[in-house]
């Protein structure tokens, strides 16, 4: 029944689902207790108070036609109260018109895909990536390019993201704060890249879209910005979701917005429309787009996720991990104790300890930590990361 090409992707599933089932295995046998599973972006905190109050008091509302269809891009309301969010928090004048409301950033990926892409496309993906973009891509004809980070800054090298431009690359994937390393690219580096791109599209007489995908945008530690990406990138679009900003990766509630600028940027919101309505999505789920008209200025506690990474990161450096200081999202990117990272992975496993291999984000030789778990986890984890240090001496 099932298809050749999917009954092979399932075998070649993802590292994050693979480790997430040992988890469950562990679990049945150990007891929750004793498994650390730090292996999925799922946020264990509660959405704000100010959302579940939302919700409540929308749940009661009794108002007709509350619960059907609406236009394919979203309540104008809420796309509305979005636009203005998004000036009042850059300065950026977009209308109800540049925003279509998706089934997460998953959803708004996949719209923004499908929209853009002919067979063969190229799309550039950089190197450590959140992995399902090779599979986005993949559902919509497109070849993804992986062009890898430089490992000292794990920010986008720019060499080899010339060698990877070419007349066929339709679009260029940026993630920051990144998923899985928690950098942010520098403002110098994007307005780099964006000479380099305007310039390649130039030589190409092709136009490139940068795809910002920022489910991360409101998790920053000590005073980080984030850089605009509509005022350094003319072709660009923002792909966000409240999964992360408002713990409810559950509801499927996100958001495309559209750079004013973009020559025919009406079409291209069409086109996310129609995207939208025949991927299946329809609509962005009602109730939470009513829900996410009341609740921008909500947000969640930051030094929650911030203790967690303090106390970690600490932690590992002490011992003499070698890892980047995440500016921002909740995940440490650290160097593997051995070259191979699938069995450094396999002997934390051994421990109960589940981590994800870099190999799993592009980027073999390093492992990933996602610390949106409870702080009894991390500190009952401590030992053991200082037992795997003793075992790869
Ligand atoms: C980088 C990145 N992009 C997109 C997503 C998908 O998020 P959403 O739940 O909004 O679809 C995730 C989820 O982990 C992510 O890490």
């Amino acid at each position: 029944m099932v298809s050749n090409t999917i009954a092979q992707k399932i075998k070649a599933s993802s590292w994050i689902r693979k480790m997430f089932e040992e988890g469950e295995r562990l679990r049945a046998t150990y007891g929750v207790d004793n498994v650390f599973d730090f292996s999925l972006g799922n946020p264990n905190i509660e959405p704000p108070e100010h959302v579940k109050e939302t919700l409540k008091k929308l749940a009661l509302d009794n108002r007709p036609g509350f619960h059907r269809y609406m236009s394919n891009a979203g309540y104008l309301d809420t796309r509305t109260n979005v636009s203005d969010h998004i000036e009042k928090k850059t300065g950026i004048k977009l209308g109800p018109e540049n925003i279509v409301m998706t089934s997460g950033a998953a959803g708004g990926l996949n719209v923004v895909l499908k929209s853009i892409l002919d067979p063969s496309d190229e799309v550039i993906v950089f190197s450590p990536y959140f992995a399902e973009y090779l599979s986005y891509v993949d559902n919509h004809s497109g070849i993804p390019i992986i062009s890898p980070c430089r490992l000292d800054t794990f920010e986008p090298d720019l060499d080899l993201l010339e060698q990877n431009l070419s007349p066929k690359t339709k679009a260029v994937i940026l993630n920051s704060p990144n998923n899985p390393t928690g950098v942010i690219y520098r403002k110098e580096t994007l307005e780099k890249m964006a000479s380099l791109i305007a310039s390649k599209e130039k030589d190409y007489n092709s136009q490139i879209l940068v795809i910002s995908d920022e489910p991360y945008s409101d998790i920053l530690y000590d005073g980080a910005q984030l850089p605009h990406i509509l005022k350094i990138f003319k072709n660009s679009v923002i792909v966000n979701s409240f999964s992360k900003s408002l713990a409810i990766p559950g509801e499927r509630i996100g958001y495309i917005a559209i750079n004013k600028k973009i020559d025919k940027a009406d079409l291209l919101a069409q086109a996310f429309i129609y995207s939208n309505r025949i991927l299946g999505f329809v609509n962005a789920p009602a109730l939470f787009q009513r829900v996410i008209a009341e609740s921008l200025n909500a947000s969640l506690d930051i030094n929650y996720y911030r203790k967690r990474r303090d106390l970690l990161y600490n932690h590992l450096i002490g011992l003499g991990y070698e890892c980047n200081k995440p500016q921002g999202a909740f995940y440490l990117f650290p160097k593997a104790l051995i070259e191979d990272d699938v069995e450094f992975v396999r002997r934390a496993a051994d421990h109960n300890l589940l981590l994800v291999p870099g190999r799993g984000f592009g980027c073999p030789g390093y492992f990933r930590i996602a610390y949106c778990v409870s702080l009894q986890t991390i500190e009952r984890s401590l030992p053991i990361f200082e037992a795997l240090k003793k075992e790869f001496k």
